[in-house]
């Protein structure tokens, strides 16, 4: 009989060690989660493993931005993917793990899934785990290519004919409206789903929300400005607990097609080096090509392929 608990907090070396057997993967995992404790993002009762005739046989964490005190996403999920029983096991631990979830009054929780598999979580078995998302009830909601900047690949642009005013300087009301105005027309399907569900005011307050969630400098946050003062688009770096981002990033739609974007993506990688936190990664929608190329020419390189799954907690548990 298979058992699922969370772990106890001196259990964090065996919580790393499940189903690896390698001891520098396991440290990595050791580490990642220390940290991610040591921030806010993870706490040792959101840990939990399955445990059979004294084993622990798999595991999956709970994660969440630092200033949230909900869990956001499942991550570290590991069952023994190529045993004949791990479709059962992987239900039960993400049955145990979805209830406890219900519990604490989440509404929404996603995974994503990379691809090659890449530190600290090494998703190795994508067929695999794609199965069990799927049979335990969550949706692909968006594919991204993944980048990360890379020195000395390609100068930064340096914005010629653009001045800048920043959130501090601007306030909250008139980024928001140029969130909005922005968004207008994108290639991205989770901005444009929740533009759907949202409308398109309620998507820009949302998003802007949620990436106030992020450690950043009100500094950072820039509309720009041609020579007519017109606004022609945003850029939004911050820092995750794991790496810098460009959070948000767009050209309003009647100034598309005239390479905003390398300026204010030049702009944002500036702002990011300049105040000393690298290494900077960003995620596209793999439909959204104008902004992937413009990653590519600002000497991003793109490292993986993501695939980011949601779940509504309210949606029956399968058993
Ligand atoms: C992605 C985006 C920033 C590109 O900005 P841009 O300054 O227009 O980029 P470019 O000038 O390099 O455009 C390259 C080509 O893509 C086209 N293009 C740009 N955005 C487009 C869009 N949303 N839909 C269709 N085509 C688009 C341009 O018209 C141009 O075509 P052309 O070469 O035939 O003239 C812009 O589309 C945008 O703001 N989108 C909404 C917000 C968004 O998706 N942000 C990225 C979040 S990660």
């Amino acid at each position: 009989m298979a058992a699922v608990r969370p772990i106890r907090p001196e259990e964090i070396d065996d919580f790393a060690g499940v189903g690896n057997s390698d001891p520098a993967r396991v440290q990595e995992v050791k580490r990642y989660v220390e940290k991610m404790i040591a921030v806010g993002s993870m706490r040792p009762e959101w840990c939990f493993v399955i445990e059979e005739a004294n084993r622990l046989r798999g595991r999956v964490a709970f994660w969440t931005l630092p200033k949230l005190d909900k869990p956001l996403d499942l991550v570290l999920l590991d069952i023994p993917w190529d045993s004949e029983d791990s479709l059962s096991l992987g239900k039960e631990l993400l049955q145990t793990a979805l209830e406890a979830l219900r519990g604490m009054g989440v509404k929404e929780v996603g995974h994503v899934l990379d691809t090659p598999p890449l530190a600290p979580q090494w998703q190795t078995f994508p067929t695999e785990r794609r199965e069990l998302l799927r049979e335990m009830g969550f949706r692909l909601e968006r594919e991204t290519c993944r980048f990360e900047w890379k020195p000395g690949i390609a100068d930064i642009p340096v914005p010629a004919g653009l001045s800048f005013r920043s959130l501090a300087e601007v306030g909250n009301e008139v980024f928001i409206e140029a969130v909005m105005r922005v968004s207008e027309g994108t290639l991205d399907r989770r901005i444009l789903h929740d533009s759907e569900r949202l409308g398109a005011r309620g998507q820009a307050l949302e998003l802007f929300q949620d990436l106030q969630q992020l450690v950043y400098d009100p500094h950072w946050w820039q509309l720009a400005y041609n020579q007519d003062d017109e606004c022609i688009g945003l850029v939004m770096p911050a820092k995750s607990p794991a790496f810098a981002t460009i959070g948000y990033i767009g050209v309003m739609p009647e100034q598309r097609g005239r390479g905003y974007i390398h300026q204010l993506l030049g702009r944002g990688t500036d702002i990011l080096l300049k105040a000393g936190v690298t290494p900077i990664r960003a995620d596209t929608d793999v439909h959204n090509e104008p902004m992937a190329n413009a990653f590519r020419r600002a000497g991003y390189i793109q490292f993986a392929t993501r695939s980011e799954y949601g779940r509504n907690i309210h949606i029956e548990i399968p058993r």
